[in-house]
């Protein structure tokens, strides 16, 4: 018998390096606490921003959906997979998205892929921002279609990209808040872009869906440009609080992808819980806009906060505030500390983020108490007069 020696190496030179990840067991739902190993930690990391994961609404209508329809979809969704939930679901994201048609997936992993894979071909051009999620990453790599990267903010190289008349057709893809840094994409600059050289825009708002924008569309709603996104890209994993991903746009665009995105076609329909939690979640959406501000207000505080202790908060204009370390093993030794003190946040380090620049991601959500945001400070602030994190004054 083979022996996996080669992958034990491998794990050990991780840990020697700080970069050994495993997961943590979760034993309630997940709220602005969470119960670990028998304790009660406050919870800052997680993307459950709208506190809609375990609302008692989302719960009632999934019960009765599951009453109505089973749980699992049985079928991928051009066999017997496509149930009321999935139509009446896409039908709603049309409609919050402001586009012609949409298509659910099993995650938001699965919805880039889809999109990238399928509609750029060969001959075409993908232009990523570097620090695109990974899925947005590795789907352009295996497209048929070219990619190159650009820095943010570097648009002379993306304008002298989609200058280039070698390629056919040229697509933009772009994170519109960045997952682990918290800034936004220049969209009104992308879109000049892209309508001065006839490109395509795919906009990823994983992170600013039920966030952003007047009824929780996300950044381009919120900049009043989501006309202007060819594709819009999000999840229903994060703010929804349930699983599964989507794309919208034009009809043309979405029969394509029923017709041609392998996954789409290859792996079975989303479960009944995940699409009728995602569908009570939007409707949550239009009944308590309030929580949309109510995450604005925590976010803008909490990342006064950190600033007034000195702390690299980065570029963060939302609720994801990075806390900027650098070494891997700096941020994990931070990341222990705050559990002792009562809080999770796991530190975020390469792969995940460029070599350097480990970080806590922390993440507000509407429920966070002022007393959480106020404690959590008092404790980086402890931190910080230990020695072990960097403020900017330290
Ligand atoms: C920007 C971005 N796009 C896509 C995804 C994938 O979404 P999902 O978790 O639903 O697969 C994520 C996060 O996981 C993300 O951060």
């Amino acid at each position: 018998m083979p022996e996996f020696d080669f992958l034990k190496s491998e794990l050990a030179e991780l840990e020697n390096a700080g970069l050994s990840r495993r997961p943590v067991c979760i034993d309630s739902p997940q709220g602005t606490t969470v119960r670990i190993d028998g304790s009660q930690k406050i919870l800052f990391c997680s993307n459950n921003y709208l506190n809609l994961a375990g609302h008692p609404r989302i719960i009632e209508a999934v019960t009765e959906a599951l009453k109505k329809y089973g749980h699992g979809a049985a079928a991928s969704r051009l066999l017997s997979g496509t149930m009321r939930v999935h139509t009446q679901l896409e039908h709603s994201f049309s409609h919050l998205l402001q586009k012609q048609a949409s298509l659910t997936f099993p995650s938001g992993w699965m919805a880039n892929d889809a999109v990238i894979k399928t509609i750029p071909r060969k001959g075409d051009l993908i232009l990523l921002d570097k620090l695109d999620h990974a899925s947005i990453v590795d789907a352009a790599k295996s497209s048929q279609a070219k990619f190159r990267t650009y820095r943010r903010g570097g648009y002379d190289r993306v304008e002298k990209l989609l200058a280039d008349k070698n390629y056919n057709r040229k697509f933009i893809v772009t994170e519109s808040i960045f997952s682990m840094d918290g800034d936004a994409a220049d969209l009104e600059k992308l879109i000049e872009l892209k309508n001065r050289y006839d490109a395509f825009l795919i906009v990823d708002e994983a992170h600013a869906l039920g966030c952003l924008g007047q009824t929780g569309a996300g950044l381009a709603e919120e900049l009043g440009l989501l006309q202007e996104v060819d594709i819009v890209v999000a999840t229903m994993s994060k703010a929804l609080g349930s699983a599964g991903g989507v794309a919208a746009a034009k009809k043309v665009v979405i029969d394509t992808l029923v017709n041609k995105a392998r996954s789409f076609i290859f792996t079975t329909a989303p479960t009944v819980a995940n699409c009728a939690a995602a569908l009570a979640a939007i409707e949550m959406l239009k009944l308590e806009p309030q929580r949309r501000e109510m995450l604005k207000q925590n976010a803008k505080y909490l990342r006064s906060q950190l600033k007034q202790l000195g702390i690299n908060t980065g570029h963060s204009q939302s609720h994801i505030i990075p806390v900027i370390i650098g070494g891997e093993k700096d941020a994990l030794a931070v990341s222990r500390k705050l559990y002792e003190m009562g809080f999770f946040i796991p530190a975020i380090r390469p792969p995940t983020v460029p070599a350097g620049t480990a970080r806590l991601r922390l993440s507000t959500q509407s429920e966070h108490t002022k007393e959480q945001m106020d404690t959590l400070c008092s404790r980086l602030e402890k931190l910080i007069s230990q020695g072990l994190l960097p403020g900017l004054r330290s």
